[in-house]
């Protein structure tokens, strides 16, 4: 993000994980990107470390096959000569003196200089080791040994360290504490790749660029605010990952993904666009988040599972015949929640967090419904009026949109709603970047804007924990309780009913 206009420094990246998903769908995709849009440091190279035998050049070509999309073929050619690949298993002290030797080869091939940039891309249980054994090591040396090569300019190491951060308070606390031990704070970069995502980031634009929203933007005005990331998708073969301690709608989206939209929705306006400053006022969202009582939690979540059904016309598979899924698994594949921020400017406004995996849309949107006109001067469409609406909608058809009740044209009042539609690729004609990419970009700047700092993912698990605790004790014999391709079980629509509220759908 264009906090500061710091250029990205040349560095290597060791990536840990390397044959792994993440690398090759999202990571090689954004660093040619940025190559290609001349957003890369002018020297870098990338090491990918993992434990399957791979020469550089098999490397380099299933790569290239597993995401050609992304690739010019001819310009991937010279890409892909900053791309190497050293096997090993990092979790292991005797694979470290080879892991070393090998990152100041490169390091002296590509003119990196002593800037290290480690990606745990990797399965969470191996994040411990991984972080002990590069302590081990003695290649963080930020602040000490290098200090005199060049003053002003020392050199970096960095750390992005993938979710899930742990599966409770507990095991995210002992997680930072681990990574503190290798790792100043300022050399983490703890990532949540919605932060990288335009329209969220647009919502910093949106609050603090602007001054008509402001006056708006608090519990006098909005009645409630909706955060929903819905997904079309299954589980994608994931299932023993999702299907174990970290998994679940709540952990995997709720209590990362969303809680980061929310507190970037519900802060107040940081002192300057730092990251230090920002940061600061996200932790104090996270602060004022009311952790539920055990007494609460039917009012005020619900969970939600999938059986077989259709996405779009297409037969999906229950979640509990997935492969590595217990068959009589309680996990939670949607998760819907009300929040509140017990603040000053958003004491008594609801926010309803919600996700799910085999719903009928993909959708990613924050919505703000404002309250009623305090009189009803249009008694025989009152049934019609609509709140007004402020839709972001950070994915697909990025952009915002703001709801309103228009006159109908010809004689008679009538009133529908009409919308004023800021659309991102139409304006810009250009489609948004990939989350990370933004991010990369940002680790080789030094910028920690969009990323969390370790008070944030501590408080944030307690707004959560309770319900998940309140889960685990009281399996639901309903559960598969919505089939696939639908919006998620009744008990979420019953659950905004209530409160005489509804979801938007689509
Ligand atoms: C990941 C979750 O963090 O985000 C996945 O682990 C989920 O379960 C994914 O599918 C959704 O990301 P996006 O960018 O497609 O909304």
């Amino acid at each position: 993000m264009a906090g500061s206009e710091k250029k990205p420094s040349d560095c290597l990246i060791v990536i840990f994980g390397a044959s792994g998903d993440l690398t090759k769908r999202k990571l090689i995709p954004a660093l040619y990107y940025l190559w290609d849009h001349g957003q890369a440091p002018q020297n870098f190279a990338i090491v990918g470390i993992s434990r399957t035998e791979f020469a550089d050049d098999a490397y380099r070509d299933m790569l290239y096959d597993f995401s050609k999309d992304h690739y010019d073929p001819e310009k991937w050619k010279d890409f892909a000569q900053r791309i190497h690949y050293h096997a090993g298993d990092s979790t292991q002290r005797d694979a470290w003196p080879g892991i070393g030797e090998r990152i100041e080869a490169l390091s002296a091939q590509h003119r990196t200089g002593h800037n290290l940039l480690f990606y745990l891309s990797m399965a969470p249980q191996f994040f411990e080791p991984i972080i002990t054994e590069i302590g081990a090591a003695g290649l963080v040396t930020e602040g000490r040994k290098f200090c005199s090569i060049g003053e002003d300019e020392p050199p970096w190491q960095r750390i992005v360290i993938e979710k899930p951060f742990g599966s409770d308070p507990k095991s995210a606390k002992h997680l930072n504490a681990v990574l503190a031990q290798v790792f100043d704070e300022e050399s983490t970069y703890r990532i949540d790749h919605y932060l990288g995502k335009e329209l969220v980031q647009n919502l910093l634009v949106l609050r603090f660029a602007n001054s008509i929203f402001e006056p708006l933007w608090n519990r006098q005005y909005v009645d409630h605010v909706q955060i929903t990331a819905s997904e079309t998708v299954g589980v994608e073969g994931r299932g023993s990952y999702y299907d174990g301690p970290a998994g679940g709608a709540m952990r995997d989206m709720v209590q990362s993904h969303l809680l980061q939209v929310l507190s970037v929705m519900a802060m107040e306006a940081p002192v300057t666009m730092d990251a230090a400053d920002i940061r600061t006022e996200k932790i104090k969202v996270f602060k004022a988040l009311q952790v539920p009582k055990e007494t609460d939690v039917r009012r005020i979540a619900v969970r939600g599972q999938y059986g077989a059904g259709a996405v779009h016309g297409k037969p999906i598979i229950g979640y509990r015949q997935e492969k590595g899924v217990d068959p009589e698994s309680q996990t939670d594949t949607f998760a819907a929640m009300e929040f509140h921020v017990d603040s000053w400017r958003w004491g008594g406004t609801p926010f309803y967090l919600r996700s799910g995996k085999a719903m009928a849309a993909k959708q990613t949107e924050i919505v703000l419904y404002f309250k009623s006109t305090p009189h009803c001067l249009f008694k025989k469409q009152a049934m019609k009026q609509k709140p007004n609406q402020i839709v972001i909608n950070v994915q697909p058809n990025e952009g915002i949109r703001l709801r309103f009740e228009g006159k109908v044209p010809g004689l008679g009042m009538k009133i529908k709603d009409v919308v004023m539609d800021f659309d991102y690729i139409k304006q810009w004609q250009a489609e948004p970047p990939d989350g990370y990419a933004t991010l990369l970009n940002d680790v080789m700047r030094g910028d920690q804007m969009l990323f969390k700092h370790r008070d944030e993912i501590e408080i944030s698990w307690d707004a959560v924990q309770p319900v998940i605790d309140y889960w685990i004790e009281n399996p639901d014999d309903e559960l598969p309780n919505y089939a696939a391709g639908t919006w998620g079980p009744a008990a979420s629509d019953l659950m905004m009913e209530r409160a005489g509220r509804y979801w938007r759908n689509g």
